[in-house]
């Protein structure tokens, strides 16, 4: 579904923020991608995204090029930020109708008070988003994303500010979402999560992947924060 060829991106001109990363992300996958603050994870996911241009390497969604047919690719995925930056004057609801029309998506009240039910969202979608604390932002842009059916999610650190609950509920969706042959490629720190909700993954490190693999792979003979540690020690 997606594939990352010899992507580097410089920021600078000078120094690569991330530099020959190769990536296949594909149908049922999901996909982990960690590494140390400022390896390069929310550069390579924001150039998978259309959102920054690089320099040098090809990024296609289905077959088509993020660089020359943007539109398309983007319409396949749903991207969330690692910070929930939305509208403040906008009401929840009011989000959620404007990322649907957006993606062309019709609105059905059912499912989106089911889906805010899952988030226990369902008693402030009335309520502007400034009166939401960060934990409730990150579940209106998460459910804003399930909700128009993507075939690809590309989540930056998805759990940060998450409850307990709403990271179980999160973890349920994701698996839900990829048994179905959707994708999901998402950052995180949190390899423990990783490590049981991902059937593949890839280290990042310094701007280069360090390791990439089936999870069986990668924790054949250790957990992954174990193996995580020995690749960063190096
Ligand atoms: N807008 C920017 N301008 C200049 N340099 C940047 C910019 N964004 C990121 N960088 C640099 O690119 C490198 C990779 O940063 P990136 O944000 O991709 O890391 P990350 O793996 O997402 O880190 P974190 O775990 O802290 O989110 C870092 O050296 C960072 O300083
Ligand atoms: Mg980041």
């Amino acid at each position: 579904m997606i594939t990352i060829r010899n992507l580097t991106k410089s920021y600078d001109g000078k120094k690569n923020a991330v530099e020959n990363i190769n990536l296949d992300i594909e149908s049922g996958d999901i996909f982990g991608f960690v590494g140390l603050n400022g390896a390069g994870k929310s550069t390579t996911i924001k150039c998978l995204v259309g959102i920054l241009g690089f320099s040098e390497g090809e990024i296609t969604v289905n077959g088509r090029s993020i660089k020359e047919d943007p539109i398309a690719c983007k319409s396949e995925m749903a991207y969330i930020s690692d910070n929930p930056e939305i509208y403040a004057y906008m009401r929840g609801i009011d989000f959620i109708k404007f990322i649907l029309s957006i993606y062309k998506t019709p609105y059905d009240k059912d499912k989106v008070m089911s889906f805010a039910r899952s988030f226990e969202l369902d008693d402030v979608l009335g309520n502007l988003v400034s009166s939401y604390s960060h934990g409730m932002k990150q579940k209106l842009v998460l459910m804003s994303a399930f909700l128009h059916e993507p075939k690809i999610l590309v989540l930056d650190e998805p759990f940060v500010g998450l409850d307990p609950k709403a990271t179980h509920m999160l973890k349920s969706m994701m698996q839900e979402y990829a048994a179905k042959g959707n994708s999901i490629f998402f950052s995180t720190h949190v390899l423990e999560v990783a490590e049981k909700l991902c059937n593949k993954v890839a280290i990042i490190k310094d701007g280069r992947i360090a390791a990439c693999g089936t999870m069986e792979e990668i924790t054949v003979s250790s957990s992954l924060e174990d193996y995580f540690l020995e690749v960063n020690n190096e």
